[in-house]
């Protein structure tokens, strides 16, 4: 039923129905304005008909088809990085649903470029999950179990990797003239950006003690590798990194994503992406 078919002659119901999801009185402005924008991608007007009509380079469609499988990696989230901590928390398991939504519906939106581009995405031979999944969901379940202050980590996690995505979908839009890729790509990293905020907000909240913020760096110091490297293969994550963070534009693309992160309480000096370029892909 449309909002224009609600009998309503009272006016009751208000002048427009809300789109996002929602709030509740009482949250904080910060879990608001991400909820009530929560929806599946803005899919309005896109031109799905003129896809094949704009050519795209195979350096691009390589690197799309990588970004949708890194999008449509969250389904094994649950069962992997979502703690019983962080289910627990009324702001954070709210937003993980809406998220997870989300993030799920970005790489629905790219399997279905990929396919009107005459480049379907293949079906999985095998289950979804990695080697790695298994690891993180061991070290998560570990961690927050005898870490009360383990959601500090995941939300300062969740912030680098929402503000490299941000990145490097910004610089996919640089590397391509295709106009229907790039209005949805815009409205992708609308998205992301939306996310970012949430993470960095409760990163920072979290990260307000001095031992938190050491155990935290400790910790990412060791581990960080950017947004679904971990569970591609090592040669295309070190391929699709170059093409995204090297050269002039590339690497102070990088250097945008360590200088927003240096922000956080703790992270002043932290060059989490561009010490892992340097090991891995400038080297
Ligand atoms: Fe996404
Ligand atoms: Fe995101």
């Amino acid at each position: 039923m449309t909002a224009s078919a609600v009998h309503d002659p009272a006016g009751l119901a208000g002048p427009r129905v809300p789109v996002g999801g929602v709030t509740l009185p009482g949250e904080p402005p910060e879990f608001q304005r991400f909820i009530s924008a929560s929806r599946p991608l803005d899919l309005d007007g896109i031109d799905w008909d003129a896809i094949p009509a704009h050519a795209l380079p195979d350096d691009v469609l390589k690197i799309l088809a990588y970004m949708q499988d890194v999008e449509s990696h969250t389904v094994v989230f649950p069962r992997t990085i979502f703690s019983q901590r962080a289910v627990d928390d009324e702001l954070i398991g709210s937003f993980l649903i809406c998220w997870l939504y989300e993030e799920g519906m970005h790489g629905r939106a790219l399997a279905r470029f990929l396919a009107i581009a005459g480049h379907p995405v293949a079906q999985r031979p095998k289950g979804r999950t990695t080697f790695m999944d298994h690891v993180d969901r061991t070290l998560t379940t570990l961690l927050a179990a005898a870490w009360k202050d383990f959601l500090a980590l995941h939300m300062a996690w969740g912030a680098v990797h929402e503000c490299t995505t941000i990145h490097a979908y910004q610089r996919l839009m640089q590397s391509n003239e295709h106009p229907v890729l790039n209005e949805l790509l815009r409205r992708i990293v609308a998205d992301e950006a939306r996310h970012f905020g949430f993470y960095m907000w409760q990163a920072k909240e979290r990260l307000a003690r001095p031992a938190t913020q050491r155990r935290v760096r400790a910790i990412m110091d060791r581990l960080y590798a950017p947004v679904g490297t971990n569970h591609q293969p090592d040669k295309l994550a070190c391929w699709v990194s170059g093409f995204l963070f090297d050269g002039e534009e590339g690497r102070k693309a990088a250097e945008r994503v360590d200088r927003t992160i240096s922000r956080l309480p703790g992270f002043s000096d932290a060059r989490l992406l561009g010490d892992w370029l340097a090991r891995k892909v400038y080297a």
